[in-house]
């Protein structure tokens, strides 16, 4: 059923069908966006009107769908049109075709001049066979279109048309339904309106042009808090030393920072944690960086000898810089003596909640999926969270930020 009360200026999708069976599965798809009140075009190449027609899609849609690149009187030049109007592009099913001609530049249709013509994010769903998938080219062109931000779901794998069963099958209709409202609608939750600002990652500390001295933290934790923060409809800046993927419901809203050293997450943090309701360390930093040699240290030229010295604890400096009512939770990593080290942290730190990381635990904080966390807050009172997914654990960690938001801290 279309929404009761329409949308004055619904969001406008344009609905990409290229040639493939799952083409069917695109009218549901088409039927899903458009009871959520949504303004749907629909762009079909000509390979796809083999697989449904036209009218079909037309007989859902908000205007007529459109094959051609060459448009009417009312709309002469559809694909500029189309592309400038969009909030989204989603092609589904999208063919190793259509990814092959979009990656490479090619506006032989109406569809991929439309891809080429909008800056409205594009989300594709491949659909194709098994052998067709696996394909280094397939692969490669989808590496390309991901590197500029085009965000790929799917395929699953599955029964395929022609009865045999592996990776290929286009996303549901539901799914693709659902990213789609996530990425044009967003989210609102306990954290809308608030800025968090994040760190992630092992900070890498140069000895010469080729090595470091890092640590173990994959970054997980720290990406986990800044998807499950933009769910809660925060604004959410990530600095980070790790390029793991963000998941596509959330990757266009976070602000990502790249950094390397302990110098450059110092810098990236203190210059926008004045304009962060919150602040949550969660990167592993190092406590000691080395003077760098300008060349390669050579293996004849006997054991290097390394000069430390201390660098800033960022965290301290946040503290230092602490505007009225901003949250800061800082994380704690330790191997011996929890409880009491902990303690002196919370103490020494000045936070506002402390995640204390038991790293010598099996399945707990660094290169884990899971974690299991206690933490600590100004009252000393700690809540332990057992073991988990660290987006689970960031769900906790965030609810109490949003409550303390919501109390006006300190
Ligand atoms: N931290 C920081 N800057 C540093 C070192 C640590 O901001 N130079 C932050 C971490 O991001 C974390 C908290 O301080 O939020 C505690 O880090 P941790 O490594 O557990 O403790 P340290 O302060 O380094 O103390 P120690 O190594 O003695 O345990």
């Amino acid at each position: 059923m279309p929404s009761a009360t329409p949308d004055p200026s619904p969001p406008r999708i344009v609905l990409g069908v290229s040639g493939g069976i799952a083409a069917y599965k695109s009218v549901e798809l088409l039927r899903r966006l458009r009871d959520a009140g949504f303004h749907v075009a629909p762009v079909l190449t000509p390979d796809a009107t083999r697989f449904v027609g036209a009218v079909t899609f037309s007989a859902l849609a908000s205007e007529p769908a459109r094959t051609s690149l060459f448009g009417d009187t009312v709309t002469p030049i559809p694909h500029t049109h189309l592309g400038q109007g969009a909030d989204l592009v989603v092609v589904a099913p999208a063919t190793a075709h259509l990814i092959a001609r979009y990656a490479t530049g090619l506006a032989d249709d109406l569809l991929t001049a439309t891809l080429l013509a909008t800056r409205a994010p594009v989300l594709l769903c491949p659909a194709m066979h098994t052998e067709m998938w696996e394909q280094p080219s397939v692969q490669e062109n989808l590496a390309t279109l991901r590197r500029r931000g085009v965000m790929v779901l799917g395929p699953e794998s599955g029964p395929l048309a022609g009865g045999d069963v592996g990776a290929g099958r286009m996303a549901e209709p539901e799914a693709i339904f659902e990213l789609v409202e996530r990425i044009v609608r967003g989210y609102r939750g306990p954290l809308t309106g608030q800025r968090i600002l994040v760190s992630a990652g092992g900070t890498r500390e140069p000895i010469d042009p080729v090595r470091v001295i890092s640590n173990r933290s994959s970054g997980r934790q720290g990406h986990a808090i800044a998807e499950v923060a933009c769910r809660l409809g925060a604004a959410v800046t990530l600095v980070t030393t790790v390029d793991l993927e963000l998941a596509l419901d959330v990757v266009r809203s976070v602000d990502v920072v790249r950094v390397a050293t302990a110098a450059q997450m110092h810098d990236a943090m203190l210059e926008r944690t004045g304009e962060s309701d919150c602040v949550i360390m969660a990167a592993a930093v190092a406590d000691f960086t080395v003077t760098s040699a300008t060349e390669k240290l050579k293996k004849g030229a006997g054991t290097p000898q390394l000069s430390f010295e201390p660098t800033a604890d960022i965290l301290h400096d946040l503290v230092a810089k602490r505007h009225a009512g901003q949250v800061i939770v800082g994380f704690a990593a330790e191997t011996t003596d929890v409880a009491a080290n902990a303690l002196a942290k919370l103490r020494s730190k000045g936070v506002d909640l402390l995640v204390v990381n038991d790293v010598a635990s099996p399945g707990v904080g660094f290169e884990h999926a899971t974690n299991e966390v206690i933490l600590l807050d100004r009252d000393e009172l700690a809540e332990t969270v057992t073991l988990r997914s660290k987006s689970a654990v960031a769900l906790v960690i965030l609810t109490r930020v949003a409550s303390l938001l919501a109390q006006g801290a300190p």
